[in-house]
C-alpha cells in the first residue's frame, strides 16, 4: 500500500506507545491490532511507535501473529501489501504478562515506559478487559506512575448495564483518570459515513433549511444484522438489544441527524449538542416499544430466555426543531438483510399543479426522500419525482440521485476503529462519548429495560425485517427497508 505519500498533513499521528490490557482476547486481535496494523500499513503508525500486548500469561509471538494475520486478511485483500510489512510491524509489538489483580505488577512495564515518556509522546492505555477489572487496572497504572498527564485511557462497553452501575464503573477511572484523558469508543462514530453525515449536514447548506419539522415528515434509523449471537451468547443474554446496541450505536446516530449545527468542530462543541438531543427525548410510552426475539435464539442460547435480540420503538424529540416528527428506531439480529441506514422522509407537496383540480393526487404521490447508507455500499440516495420521458402528458415518477462513495472516491474506506485508534493518539476526543452523554443515554434508555422485564418479545423468523409493522402502521406509515441489490 504507498497511501503514505498521499496522506494529508492532518492525517500525521504523533508517535505514541499503546498498552493493550487483555491484548491477546477477542477484541484486540480482531480489531484493534488488525486497525494499527492498517495504520502502519498505511503509513500512520510509524517504526517510533511501540505496541505492549499485555495479558495475564505467557504469550507467544508466533501464535499472536497467525491470529492477527488472519484478522488482518479480508482488510488487506486487494491491497498490495508484502508479507515484510507485517514483519516490520511485528518488530514494534512486544509482550508483558501481567497479573492486574497483583499490586506493583505493572512495574516492568512502567521501566519499559517511562523513560521515553513524555509530553509529546502519549501513552494509551486500551482496556480491552471485563468493566469489572477497570478499577484494578487503573490502580495498577497509577502506583507504578504511569498516569501521567500526557496518558490517555480507551475504554469501551459494556459501561455498566444501567445508569447507576455505568455512573459506578466510570467513577474508578476518574480516581485516576481525569475526563479529558478518557476515550470511550462507540465504533459507530468512527465509521466514514456516520462522519459523513456532519459533513452533510454542517458543510452544505442545502439541506439546513429543510431538516426541520416544516419539511421533515418522519425519519427512519435501521441498524439490521443478518448474524446471531454466536459464541456472544452468554454476554448478549444478560444484555439485549436495547443496551447493546440502542444505548450507544443507534442514539448516537440519532444524535447526529438531530444535533444542532455546533459552532465549531471541537470535542466539547460537538457533545454538547449531541447532549442536548438526548436530554431532550421524550421517554417511551409501552405502546411505542416493539420488543422480538428470533425464533431460534432460545435454542442457541440453551435456556428460555425473554432476552430481546430486536427492538423497535417511536422517538419524539422536545424541541422547535423536532416538535411533532418521530424517529422510528429498529435494530435486530438474524434479519434479512446486513445494513444501516438512515431515511429521512420529506412532507409531501402541498398542492399539486399536474392534476387537473390542483388537489395532491395521493396515489401518484412518493415524497422526496434521502437515504443515508451508513453500511455497505456506502452512500446517499435523494429520491426525487421527475417527468416520465416520452408524450403522454405530465406523468410524474419517481427517480433517483445515486451518490456511491466507493465509486467516487475509489478508496478503501479505513475501518472504524483505524481512525478512533488514531484519534487517540492525536488527542482529539470529537467521535467519543463524554460522561455526560453515556449517563444522559442510560437515563432514556434505563426504564425501556424496566419494561422489557415485563414483557414476553414477539417472536420472529430468522431472514425476517422483524416485528415491528404495527408501529408504523397505526400512523399511516410503513418502514423503509434497505435495497438488497445495491
Ligand atoms: C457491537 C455489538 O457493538 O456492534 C454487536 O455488541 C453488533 O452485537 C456490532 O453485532 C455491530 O457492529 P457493526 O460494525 O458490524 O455494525
Amino acid at each position: 500500500m504507498t497511501e503514505t505519500e498521499t496522506l494529508p498533513k492532518s492525517a500525521i499521528v504523533p508517535a505514541s506507545d499503546y498498552v493493550i490490557i487483555g491484548g491477546t482476547g477477542d477484541l484486540s486481535v480482531r480489531k484493534i491490532f488488525p486497525a494499527l496494523f492498517m495504520r502502519y500499513a498505511a503509513g500512520q503508525v510509524t517504526n517510533d511507535f511501540r505496541l505492549f500486548v499485555v495479558g495475564r500469561q505467557e504469550i507467544n509471538a508466533r501464535d499472536f501473529r497467525e491470529k492477527l494475520e488472519s484478522h488482518c486478511a479480508s482488510l488487506m485483500s486487494g491491497l498490495d501489501v508484502g508479507e515484510e510489512v507485517m514483519d516490520r510491524f511485528m518488530e514494534l509489538v512486544q509482550f508483558a504478562c501481567v497479573d492486574i489483580s497483583q499490586p506493583m505488577s505493572m512495574a516492568g512495564l512502567a521501566e519499559t515506559l517511562l523513560p521515553l515518556a513524555s509530553d509529546e509522546r502519549p501513552v494509551i492505555f486500551y482496556l480491552s478487559i471485563a468493566p469489572s477489572l477497570f478499577s484494578a487496572a487503573s490502580q495498577r497504572i497509577h502506583e507504578v506512575g504511569l498516569a501521567l498527564p500526557q496518558s490517555r485511557l480507551v475504554v469501551e462497553k459494556p459501561l455498566g448495564h444501567d445508569r447507576a452501575s455505568s455512573r459506578e464503573i466510570n467513577d474508578a477511572l476518574l480516581s485516576v483518570f481525569s475526563e479529558d484523558q478518557i476515550y470511550r469508543i462507540d465504533h459507530y462514530l468512527g465509521k466514514e459515513t456516520v462522519q459523513n453525515l456532519m459533513a452533510l449536514r454542517f458543510a452544505n447548506v442545502i439541506f439546513e433549511a429543510l431538516w426541520n419539522n416544516r419539511y421533515i415528515d418522519n425519519i427512519q434509523i435501521t441498524v439490521a444484522e443478518t448474524i446471531g449471537v454466536g459464541d456472544r451468547a452468554s454476554y448478549y443474554d444478560n444484555y439485549g438489544a436495547i443496551r447493546d446496541m440502542l444505548q450507544n450505536h443507534l442514539l448516537q446516530l440519532l444524535c447526529l441527524v438531530a444535533m444542532e449545527p455546533p459552532a465549531r468542530f471541537n470535542a466539547d462543541q460537538v457533545r454538547n449538542e449531541k447532549l442536548r438531543v438526548l436530554q431532550a427525548l421524550r421517554p417511551v410510552d409501552a405502546e411505542n416499544l416493539t420488543l422480538g426475539q428470533y425464533q431460534d435464539y432460545p435454542h442457541e442460547v440453551g435456556v428460555k430466555t425473554t432476552t430481546e435480540t430486536y427492538v423497535a420503538l417511536k422517538v419524539l424529540i422536545d424541541n422547535w426543531r423536532w416538535a411533532g416528527v418521530p424517529f422510528y428506531i429498529r435494530t435486530g439480529k438474524k434479519l434479512k438483510t446486513r445494513a444501516s441506514e438512515i431515511v429521512i422522509t420529506f412532507k409531501n407537496r402541498p398542492h399539486d399543479i399536474f392534476t387537473s383540480d390542483g388537489s395532491v393526487d395521493q396515489e401518484a404521490e412518493v415524497p422526496n426522500r434521502l437515504i443515508i447508507r451508513v453500511q455497505p455500499n456506502e452512500g446517499l440516495t435523494l429520491l426525487l419525482t421527475s417527468k416520465e420521458p416520452g408524450p403522454g402528458g405530465m406523468r410524474l415518477f419517481p427517480s433517483e440521485l445515486n451518490l456511491s462513495f466507493g465509486e467516487t472516491f475509489q478508496e478503501r474506506l479505513p475501518e472504524a476503529y483505524e481512525r478512533l485508534l488514531m484519534d487517540v493518539a492525536r488527542g482529539n476526543q470529537t467521535l467519543f462519548m463524554r460522561l455526560d452523554e453515556v449517563l444522559a443515554a442510560w437515563e432514556f434508555v434505563d426504564p425501556l429495560v424496566d419494561t422489557v422485564t415485563k414483557r414476553i418479545p414477539l417472536i420472529y423468523r430468522s431472514g425476517s425485517m422483524g416485528p415491528a409493522d404495527n408501529l408504523l402502521i397505526k400512523d399511516a406509515r410503513y418502514w423503509i427497508d434497505p435495497k438488497e441489490d445495491l
